[in-house]
């Protein structure tokens, strides 16, 4: 197979562009976004080290929070699926990925688009309703409410259902710190480059610290959040029961007894969520595996992985805005560290049909907290949340090798099962992929032990 040559980036390069399209049997060239000349590379490592955005002793009192096992008295529950960020958040250290997953259900309305999940609790007394989130814990029955019976249960009538797996967190303040025109420019470049199969979705989502306020979302399996500030809070409540000033309401108030917001200030001025936002702005990117990626058979694989088409929604390398741009609504400035920073997460963060959609679609109140139809969101269109019902956020293959899970589900054991299970906007890749000699599939997958 013929390998295609370097290119320029691809949005200042319509003549590559129209080459490839006319072609329609060529396999489209991989995304490439313009880099500045002053451009730096980020620092990648497990080593628990701040990438310069704090110092390490700051990093390292955040990552305590991080890493802090909370109990009733803090606030946990009266629902939750565990007692601190790391129980899922932890491989190869804190913020990496884990085994843990979690469920996620829903239904079809009479009119055949998605419903949150009702779920009773109490005895069927009480529905908890706008969230597709079934918490795998709760703090009662206990010694002081021996009557609440709280646990979360699928009902037979949400018979849309799925698992999902965590995610890695290490190098996300870089994701973070992407512009929202890069991500739009990379799905134009989709559209353009395959002819409309493959056209990622960037969708706007609130910014949870600036009311009114959205970005192009970029974390979560369905793009749910652009904020990592906003993606704590929803994670402190919804996988811990904690509140925050950012989603001050308890899923349930039954058998709760910790003062709301649970979580406040400290002497330093900082709540939890902002100490979580903080360390995860400071991690630094995964790094690669340098031995297996210097042998013959992965730089091969390397080169295969752009020929067939898979670095069209595995983008390689991203960049960062420049540092003193303001972000998330004006809340937020980049840091130098975290200024004009190349890294390569080989993935567009934008979502896709690959056809392993689970038929979900996010939950808003959940997310953004009951009070999200109130405000009117910039750009935020409730009609584009529903076109995602069957998509997914492509996921980002740094540190795939210490994932032995993989997919949203965790129901793909085998790179290789992964890769075939591709189709969808991805058929036209996936296909290639088979259709490769087995050493030249085994080169792809020596590659991706690499990353
Ligand atoms: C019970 C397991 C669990 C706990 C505890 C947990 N998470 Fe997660 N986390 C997940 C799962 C699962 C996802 C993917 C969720 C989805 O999109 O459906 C995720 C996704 C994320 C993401 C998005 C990452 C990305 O790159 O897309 C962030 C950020 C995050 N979690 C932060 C946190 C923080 C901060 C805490 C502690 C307050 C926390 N998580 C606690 C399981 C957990
Ligand atoms: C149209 C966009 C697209 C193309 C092309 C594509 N992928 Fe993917 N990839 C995705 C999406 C979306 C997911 C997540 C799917 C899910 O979880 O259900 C994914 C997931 C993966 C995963 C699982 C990673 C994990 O952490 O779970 C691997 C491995 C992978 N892709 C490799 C490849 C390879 C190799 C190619 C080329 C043969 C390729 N992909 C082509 C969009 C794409």
């Amino acid at each position: 197979m013929r390998l295609h040559p370097a290119r320029r980036a691809l949005w200042l390069t319509p003549v590559t562009v129209a080459l490839a399209t006319c072609r329609v049997s060529a396999p489209p060239p991989p995304i490439q976004v313009p880099v500045p000349s002053t451009a730096a590379e980020a620092p990648t490592g497990f080593d628990d080290q701040s990438n310069g955005a704090v110092d390490d002793s700051i990093h390292q009192a955040d990552q305590e929070a991080f890493d802090e096992v909370e109990e009733i008295a803090d606030g946990l529950g009266p629902l939750y699926n565990a007692q601190a960020c790391r129980e899922c958040h932890q491989n190869p250290t804190s913020g990496g990925a884990s085994q843990i997953s979690e469920l996620r259900v829903g239904h079809l309305g009479p009119d055949g688009r998605f419903r949150n999940a009702d779920i009773p609790i109490a005895r069927g007394n009480v529905v908890i309703s706008g969230r597709t989130l079934v918490n795998d814990r709760a703090i009662c029955p206990n010694a002081a409410f021996p009557d609440s019976e709280i646990q979360e249960r699928v009902p037979d009538t949400e018979t849309i259902r799925t698992t999902r797996a965590s995610l890695n967190l290490l190098g996300d303040g870089l994701v973070e710190a992407v512009a929202d025109e890069t991500l739009i420019e990379i799905a134009r470049a989709q559209r353009r480059t395959t002819r409309g199969t493959i056209r990622g979705q960037a969708l706007y989502v609130p910014i949870l610290e600036a009311p009114g306020e959205t970005r192009i979302g970029r974390f979560g399996w369905k793009d749910q959040h652009a904020s990592l500030l906003s993606f704590s809070a929803d994670a402190y409540l919804n996988e811990m029961g904690i509140t925050s000033r950012l989603l001050p309401d308890e899923v349930t108030t039954l058998c709760n007894t910790a003062p709301e917001p649970n979580n406040t200030t400290d002497a330093d001025g900082l709540a939890d969520i902002d100490r979580f936002a903080r360390f995860l702005r400071a991690t630094k990117a995964p790094a690669r595996d340098t031995v297996l990626a210097a042998t013959p058979a992965a730089r091969r694989g390397s080169e295969l992985f752009d020929a067939i088409g898979c670095a069209t929604c595995h983008v390689r390398t991203l960049v960062t805005v420049a540092a003193g741009t303001a972000l998330n609504g004006g809340t937020d400035t980049i840091p130098p560290a975290l200024g004009e920073k190349t890294f390569h997460p080989f993935g567009d963060f934008l979502l896709h049909n690959v056809g392993t959609g689970d038929g979900i679609v996010m939950a808003m109140p959940e997310h953004y907290g009951p009070t999200v139809y109130k405000v009117v969101w910039k750009e935020f269109s409730i009609d584009s949340v529903g076109r995602t019902r069957n998509k997914v956020r492509t996921a980002p293959l740094w540190g795939v090798r210490l994932r032995p899970r993989l997919m949203h589900d965790g129901a793909s054991l085998t790179l290789r099962d992964a890769i075939v299970r591709h189709r969808g906007e991805a058929i036209g890749v996936s296909n290639r992929f088979r259709k490769l000699t087995q050493s030249d599939q085994e080169a792809i997958i020596a590659f991706l032990k690499s990353l």
